[in-house]
Protein backbone atom coordinates (compact mmCIF):
# COMPACT_ATOMS: atom_id res chain seq x y z
CA UNK A 1 0.00 0.00 0.00
CA UNK A 2 0.76 3.67 -0.40
CA UNK A 3 1.94 5.57 2.33
CA UNK A 4 1.94 9.41 2.60
CA UNK A 5 4.86 10.85 5.41
CA UNK A 6 4.27 14.77 6.48
CA UNK A 7 7.51 16.39 7.50
CA UNK A 8 6.35 19.29 9.64
CA UNK A 9 9.02 20.12 12.14
CA UNK A 10 10.45 23.14 10.59
CA UNK A 11 9.79 26.58 12.97
CA UNK A 12 9.59 28.89 9.07
CA UNK A 13 10.95 32.65 11.01
CA UNK A 14 10.68 34.18 8.10
CA UNK A 15 7.05 34.60 8.61
CA UNK A 16 6.97 36.24 12.01
CA UNK A 17 4.41 37.47 13.28
CA UNK A 18 2.38 34.70 11.65
CA UNK A 19 4.80 32.22 12.30
CA UNK A 20 6.17 31.86 15.55
CA UNK A 21 8.16 28.88 16.87
CA UNK A 22 5.12 27.96 19.20
CA UNK A 23 2.84 28.08 16.09
CA UNK A 24 4.46 27.75 12.52
CA UNK A 25 3.30 28.39 9.08
CA UNK A 26 2.86 24.99 8.41
CA UNK A 27 0.12 25.23 10.35
CA UNK A 28 -1.51 28.32 9.15
CA UNK A 29 -4.19 29.60 7.27
CA UNK A 30 -1.47 31.60 5.24
CA UNK A 31 -3.63 32.17 1.95
CA UNK A 32 -6.77 32.67 3.29
CA UNK A 33 -8.67 30.06 2.11
CA UNK A 34 -9.74 28.06 5.12
CA UNK A 35 -7.51 25.51 5.30
CA UNK A 36 -3.94 25.60 6.92
CA UNK A 37 -0.85 24.86 4.72
CA UNK A 38 -0.96 21.11 6.05
CA UNK A 39 -4.32 20.39 5.48
CA UNK A 40 -4.12 21.93 2.34
CA UNK A 41 -1.01 18.94 2.18
CA UNK A 42 -3.05 16.40 3.38
CA UNK A 43 -5.80 17.21 1.02
CA UNK A 44 -3.98 17.19 -1.66
CA UNK A 45 -2.68 13.44 -1.29
CA UNK A 46 -6.90 12.05 -1.46
CA UNK A 47 -6.77 9.53 -3.14
CA UNK A 48 -3.35 8.48 -2.78
CA UNK A 49 -3.12 6.60 0.47
CA UNK A 50 -6.55 6.10 3.00
CA UNK A 51 -6.27 8.14 5.71
CA UNK A 52 -4.64 5.65 8.11
CA UNK A 53 -1.92 5.50 6.39
CA UNK A 54 -1.06 9.14 6.77
CA UNK A 55 2.01 9.92 9.02
CA UNK A 56 3.29 13.30 10.51
CA UNK A 57 6.63 13.51 11.81
CA UNK A 58 6.96 17.25 13.92
CA UNK A 59 8.16 18.15 16.98
CA UNK A 60 6.70 17.04 20.35
CA UNK A 61 5.20 20.66 21.24
CA UNK A 62 3.15 20.46 17.85
CA UNK A 63 1.30 16.92 18.56
CA UNK A 64 -1.62 18.99 19.73
CA UNK A 65 -2.05 21.14 17.20
CA UNK A 66 -1.42 18.42 14.40
CA UNK A 67 -4.34 16.27 16.12
CA UNK A 68 -6.17 19.10 16.33
CA UNK A 69 -5.94 20.28 12.21
CA UNK A 70 -5.60 16.51 11.21
CA UNK A 71 -8.22 14.37 13.47
CA UNK A 72 -8.12 11.38 11.16
CA UNK A 73 -4.59 10.80 11.25
CA UNK A 74 -4.27 7.99 13.81
CA UNK A 75 -2.27 8.62 17.09
CA UNK A 76 0.51 6.33 16.28
CA UNK A 77 1.29 7.82 13.06
CA UNK A 78 1.98 11.21 14.43
CA UNK A 79 5.68 10.81 15.41
CA UNK A 80 7.42 13.70 18.17
CA UNK A 81 10.17 13.97 18.20
CA UNK A 82 11.77 15.50 21.53
CA UNK A 83 14.79 17.45 19.50
CA UNK A 84 14.63 18.65 15.92
CA UNK A 85 17.61 16.43 14.07
CA UNK A 86 16.65 17.66 10.59
CA UNK A 87 14.99 15.88 8.11
CA UNK A 88 17.13 12.65 7.49
CA UNK A 89 16.21 11.64 10.95
CA UNK A 90 12.86 12.59 10.56
CA UNK A 91 12.56 10.42 7.04
CA UNK A 92 14.66 7.49 8.80
CA UNK A 93 11.97 7.24 11.95
CA UNK A 94 8.99 7.24 9.61
CA UNK A 95 9.94 4.82 7.51
CA UNK A 96 11.68 2.69 10.08
CA UNK A 97 7.76 3.12 12.01
CA UNK A 98 6.38 2.32 8.59
CA UNK A 99 8.56 -0.65 7.88
CA UNK A 100 7.24 -2.21 11.02
CA UNK A 101 3.66 -1.69 10.13
CA UNK A 102 3.96 -2.95 6.17
CA UNK A 103 7.31 -4.31 5.26
CA UNK A 104 6.74 -3.52 1.44
CA UNK A 105 5.02 -0.14 1.76
CA UNK A 106 5.58 2.57 -1.08
CA UNK A 107 6.01 5.97 0.41
CA UNK A 108 6.20 9.31 -0.48
CA UNK A 109 7.69 12.06 1.65
CA UNK A 110 6.27 15.95 1.51
CA UNK A 111 7.11 19.18 3.00
CA UNK A 112 4.21 20.51 4.83
CA UNK A 113 4.52 24.47 3.43
CA UNK A 114 4.80 23.91 0.09
CA UNK A 115 1.40 25.30 -2.72
CA UNK A 116 0.43 23.02 -5.20
CA UNK A 117 -1.71 25.51 -7.74
CA UNK A 118 -2.98 22.19 -9.71
CA UNK A 119 -4.30 19.24 -6.91
CA UNK A 120 -5.08 17.16 -10.10
CA UNK A 121 -1.56 16.79 -12.02
CA UNK A 122 0.12 16.61 -8.66
CA UNK A 123 -1.89 13.08 -8.28
CA UNK A 124 -1.09 12.16 -11.56
CA UNK A 125 2.71 12.81 -11.39
CA UNK A 126 3.03 11.29 -7.90
CA UNK A 127 0.70 7.82 -8.65
CA UNK A 128 2.53 7.42 -11.32
CA UNK A 129 5.64 7.93 -9.40
CA UNK A 130 4.23 5.67 -6.89
CA UNK A 131 3.69 2.63 -9.49
CA UNK A 132 7.41 3.29 -10.62
CA UNK A 133 8.56 2.91 -7.16
CA UNK A 134 6.21 0.04 -6.71
CA UNK A 135 8.61 -1.85 -8.92
CA UNK A 136 11.80 -0.23 -8.90
CA UNK A 137 14.42 0.18 -6.12
CA UNK A 138 15.04 3.50 -7.29
CA UNK A 139 15.01 6.87 -5.25
CA UNK A 140 12.49 9.42 -7.56
CA UNK A 141 12.71 12.84 -6.66
CA UNK A 142 9.69 15.56 -7.55
CA UNK A 143 11.73 18.12 -10.38
CA UNK A 144 10.07 21.58 -11.23
CA UNK A 145 11.35 23.47 -13.93
CA UNK A 146 13.77 26.39 -12.64
CA UNK A 147 12.57 30.47 -12.49
CA UNK A 148 15.30 31.74 -11.41
CA UNK A 149 19.11 30.78 -9.96
CA UNK A 150 17.31 29.75 -6.53
CA UNK A 151 20.32 28.76 -4.09
CA UNK A 152 17.77 28.19 -1.53
CA UNK A 153 16.86 24.55 -2.93
CA UNK A 154 18.45 21.07 -4.37
CA UNK A 155 19.24 20.87 -8.20
CA UNK A 156 19.04 17.76 -10.24
CA UNK A 157 20.37 17.37 -13.29
CA UNK A 158 17.89 15.59 -15.99
CA UNK A 159 19.68 13.14 -17.97
CA UNK A 160 18.17 10.35 -20.26
CA UNK A 161 14.92 8.82 -19.95
CA UNK A 162 14.50 5.28 -17.62
CA UNK A 163 10.66 4.20 -17.86
CA UNK A 164 7.71 6.69 -19.00
CA UNK A 165 8.43 10.24 -17.43
CA UNK A 166 10.95 9.03 -15.29
CA UNK A 167 14.46 10.50 -16.15
CA UNK A 168 17.96 9.06 -14.52
CA UNK A 169 19.42 11.70 -12.13
CA UNK A 170 22.94 12.49 -12.93
CA UNK A 171 24.22 14.75 -10.29
CA UNK A 172 21.85 15.80 -7.42
CA UNK A 173 23.57 18.83 -6.01
CA UNK A 174 22.29 20.74 -2.60
CA UNK A 175 21.83 24.58 -2.43
CA UNK A 176 24.49 25.17 -4.80
CA UNK A 177 26.24 29.13 -4.80
CA UNK A 178 24.70 31.52 -6.54
CA UNK A 179 27.41 31.57 -9.56
CA UNK A 180 26.59 27.86 -10.14
CA UNK A 181 22.96 27.88 -9.87
CA UNK A 182 23.37 30.22 -12.34
CA UNK A 183 25.20 27.93 -14.59
CA UNK A 184 22.48 24.85 -14.20
CA UNK A 185 19.55 27.41 -15.21
CA UNK A 186 21.27 28.07 -18.45
CA UNK A 187 22.42 24.69 -19.11
CA UNK A 188 18.77 24.36 -19.28
CA UNK A 189 18.58 20.53 -18.02
CA UNK A 190 18.60 20.87 -14.55
CA UNK A 191 15.45 21.01 -12.45
CA UNK A 192 14.57 22.19 -8.48
CA UNK A 193 13.85 19.37 -5.95
CA UNK A 194 10.45 19.84 -4.71
CA UNK A 195 11.86 18.45 -1.44
CA UNK A 196 9.02 15.58 -2.65
CA UNK A 197 10.59 11.89 -2.38
CA UNK A 198 8.79 8.90 -3.58
CA UNK A 199 10.91 5.20 -3.18
CA UNK A 200 9.40 1.95 -1.29
CA UNK A 201 10.16 1.29 2.26
CA UNK A 202 12.77 -1.19 1.46
CA UNK A 203 14.91 1.45 -0.85
CA UNK A 204 15.08 4.13 1.91
CA UNK A 205 16.23 1.99 4.99
CA UNK A 206 18.47 0.56 2.98
CA UNK A 207 20.03 4.08 1.49
CA UNK A 208 20.03 5.46 5.03
CA UNK A 209 22.37 2.06 5.92
CA UNK A 210 24.13 2.87 3.26
CA UNK A 211 24.97 6.06 3.44
CA UNK A 212 24.51 7.28 7.19
CA UNK A 213 24.50 4.35 9.11
CA UNK A 214 24.93 6.25 12.69
CA UNK A 215 21.49 7.26 11.60
CA UNK A 216 20.46 3.78 10.93
CA UNK A 217 21.58 2.24 14.37
CA UNK A 218 19.71 5.18 16.05
CA UNK A 219 16.79 3.98 14.27
CA UNK A 220 17.23 -0.05 14.57
CA UNK A 221 17.50 1.15 18.68
CA UNK A 222 14.66 2.92 18.60
CA UNK A 223 12.85 0.20 17.51
CA UNK A 224 13.99 -2.47 19.60
CA UNK A 225 13.97 -0.14 22.79
CA UNK A 226 11.20 2.70 22.08
CA UNK A 227 13.56 4.66 23.75
CA UNK A 228 13.08 7.65 21.27
CA UNK A 229 13.58 10.23 24.38
CA UNK A 230 16.80 8.96 25.01
CA UNK A 231 18.17 8.56 21.50
CA UNK A 232 16.71 10.34 18.86
CA UNK A 233 18.06 13.92 20.42
CA UNK A 234 21.49 12.68 19.65
CA UNK A 235 21.02 11.30 16.34
CA UNK A 236 23.18 13.21 13.25
CA UNK A 237 21.74 16.39 12.25
CA UNK A 238 21.60 16.74 8.67
CA UNK A 239 19.18 16.97 5.97
CA UNK A 240 18.00 13.80 3.92
CA UNK A 241 19.42 16.33 0.63
CA UNK A 242 23.06 15.94 1.88
CA UNK A 243 22.91 12.48 3.52
CA UNK A 244 21.45 10.43 1.57
CA UNK A 245 20.70 12.15 -1.83
CA UNK A 246 23.90 13.61 -2.88
CA UNK A 247 26.03 10.27 -1.82
CA UNK A 248 23.02 8.34 -3.85
CA UNK A 249 23.39 10.36 -6.97
CA UNK A 250 27.14 9.70 -7.27
CA UNK A 251 26.26 5.86 -7.43
CA UNK A 252 23.29 6.28 -10.43
CA UNK A 253 20.41 5.84 -8.01
CA UNK A 254 18.42 8.88 -8.16
CA UNK A 255 15.86 9.60 -10.79
CA UNK A 256 13.01 12.23 -11.42
CA UNK A 257 10.02 12.72 -12.74
CA UNK A 258 9.64 16.19 -13.69
CA UNK A 259 6.28 17.70 -12.71
CA UNK A 260 4.50 21.25 -13.70
CA UNK A 261 1.29 21.67 -11.41
CA UNK A 262 2.10 24.87 -9.89
CA UNK A 263 4.58 24.12 -7.26
CA UNK A 264 5.79 26.73 -5.19
CA UNK A 265 7.58 26.38 -1.83
CA UNK A 266 5.73 29.67 0.74
CA UNK A 267 9.43 30.56 1.81
CA UNK A 268 8.94 34.25 2.65
CA UNK A 269 6.68 37.06 2.01
CA UNK A 270 7.76 37.72 -1.38
CA UNK A 271 6.34 34.55 -2.78
CA UNK A 272 3.33 34.89 -0.48
CA UNK A 273 2.30 37.62 -2.03
CA UNK A 274 3.06 36.16 -5.39
CA UNK A 275 0.29 33.25 -4.82
CA UNK A 276 -2.00 35.88 -3.35
CA UNK A 277 -4.96 37.62 -5.15
CA UNK A 278 -3.87 40.95 -6.30
CA UNK A 279 -5.90 44.12 -5.92
CA UNK A 280 -5.42 46.83 -9.25
CA UNK A 281 -2.28 48.15 -7.02
CA UNK A 282 -0.95 44.76 -6.83
CA UNK A 283 -1.56 44.82 -2.95
CA UNK A 284 -1.98 41.03 -1.60
CA UNK A 285 -4.08 41.02 1.54
CA UNK A 286 -5.81 38.68 3.84
CA UNK A 287 -8.01 39.64 6.97
CA UNK A 288 -10.92 42.48 6.86
CA UNK A 289 -8.33 44.91 5.49
CA UNK A 290 -9.19 48.90 4.17
CA UNK A 291 -6.59 50.38 1.49
CA UNK A 292 -5.89 53.63 0.22
CA UNK A 293 -3.53 55.13 -2.31
CA UNK A 294 -1.30 51.59 -1.27
CA UNK A 295 0.78 49.88 -4.16
CA UNK A 296 2.54 46.79 -3.96
CA UNK A 297 1.81 45.91 -0.17
CA UNK A 298 1.53 42.19 1.50
CA UNK A 299 -1.36 42.03 4.60
CA UNK A 300 -2.15 39.49 6.51
CA UNK A 301 -3.93 40.27 9.83
CA UNK A 302 -6.50 37.33 10.05
CA UNK A 303 -7.33 37.62 13.84
CA UNK A 304 -7.65 41.63 13.56
CA UNK A 305 -11.11 43.24 13.85
CA UNK A 306 -10.45 46.15 10.94
CA UNK A 307 -7.05 47.46 9.67
CA UNK A 308 -7.04 50.60 7.93
CA UNK A 309 -3.69 51.13 5.73
CA UNK A 310 -2.81 54.43 3.40
CA UNK A 311 0.29 55.44 1.33
CA UNK A 312 2.02 52.71 1.88
CA UNK A 313 4.31 51.18 -1.19
CA UNK A 314 6.04 48.01 -1.02
CA UNK A 315 5.33 47.35 2.27
CA UNK A 316 4.70 44.55 4.86
CA UNK A 317 2.07 44.32 7.34
CA UNK A 318 0.87 41.52 9.69
CA UNK A 319 -0.52 40.98 13.10
CA UNK A 320 -1.24 38.36 14.84
CA UNK A 321 -1.86 37.69 19.15
CA UNK A 322 -0.75 41.28 19.69
CA UNK A 323 3.12 41.11 17.68
CA UNK A 324 3.12 43.70 14.86
CA UNK A 325 4.83 43.85 11.82
CA UNK A 326 5.31 46.73 9.60
CA UNK A 327 8.41 46.47 7.11
CA UNK A 328 9.72 47.48 3.62
CA UNK A 329 9.26 44.44 1.23
CA UNK A 330 12.83 45.23 0.55
CA UNK A 331 14.32 44.12 3.68
CA UNK A 332 12.47 41.14 4.04
CA UNK A 333 15.43 38.81 4.34
CA UNK A 334 15.78 40.94 7.65
CA UNK A 335 12.66 39.88 9.53
CA UNK A 336 14.08 36.08 10.52
CA UNK A 337 17.11 37.59 12.28
CA UNK A 338 15.06 40.23 14.03
CA UNK A 339 12.05 37.60 14.83
CA UNK A 340 14.97 35.35 16.59
CA UNK A 341 16.08 38.04 18.89
CA UNK A 342 14.29 38.63 22.20
N1 LIG B 1 9.84 16.68 11.53
C1 LIG B 1 10.77 17.51 11.13
N2 LIG B 1 11.92 17.61 11.85
N3 LIG B 1 10.56 18.22 10.03
C2 LIG B 1 11.53 19.08 9.63
C3 LIG B 1 12.75 19.24 10.33
C4 LIG B 1 12.94 18.45 11.52
O1 LIG B 1 13.96 18.52 12.22
N4 LIG B 1 13.50 20.16 9.68
C5 LIG B 1 12.76 20.54 8.62
N5 LIG B 1 11.57 19.90 8.59
C6 LIG B 1 10.49 20.01 7.61
C7 LIG B 1 10.10 21.44 7.29
O2 LIG B 1 9.00 21.83 8.11
C8 LIG B 1 9.70 21.35 5.83
O3 LIG B 1 8.36 20.94 5.70
C9 LIG B 1 10.59 20.22 5.27
O4 LIG B 1 10.98 19.46 6.41
C10 LIG B 1 11.82 20.70 4.50
O5 LIG B 1 12.68 21.38 5.39
P1 LIG B 1 13.26 22.82 5.06
O6 LIG B 1 14.08 23.28 6.22
O7 LIG B 1 12.14 23.73 4.62
O8 LIG B 1 14.23 22.48 3.86
P2 LIG B 1 14.78 23.48 2.76
O9 LIG B 1 13.68 24.33 2.25
O10 LIG B 1 15.97 24.18 3.31
O11 LIG B 1 15.27 22.48 1.58
C11 LIG B 1 14.53 21.36 1.15
O12 LIG B 1 13.37 21.74 0.41
C12 LIG B 1 13.63 22.41 -0.86
C13 LIG B 1 12.30 22.66 -1.55
O13 LIG B 1 11.49 23.48 -0.79
C14 LIG B 1 15.47 20.50 0.31
O14 LIG B 1 14.89 19.24 0.08
C15 LIG B 1 15.81 21.17 -1.02
O15 LIG B 1 16.59 20.30 -1.84
C16 LIG B 1 14.53 21.52 -1.76
O16 LIG B 1 14.82 22.18 -2.99
MG1 LIG C 1 11.78 24.84 2.89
Amino acid sequence: QNHVVIMAGGIGSRFWPLSTPEFPKQFIDILGCGRTLIQLTVDRFKGVCPDENFWVVTNAKYVDIVKQQLPMIPENHILAEPAARNTAPCIAWACWSIKQEEPDANVVVTPADAVVMNPDEFRRVIKNALAYTATNNDIVTIGIKPSRPETGYGYVEAANVKEGEILHVQEFKEKPDLETAKKYLAAGNFLWNAGIFVWNVNTITESIRKYTPNIAADMDKIVATGDVEAIFPSCEKVSIDYAVMEPASQEGKVYTHPADFGWSDLGNWASLHDKLEKDEQENGAVGNIHMYECNNCVVHAEDAKKVILQGLDGYIFSEKNGQILVCKRSEEQRIKEWSTES
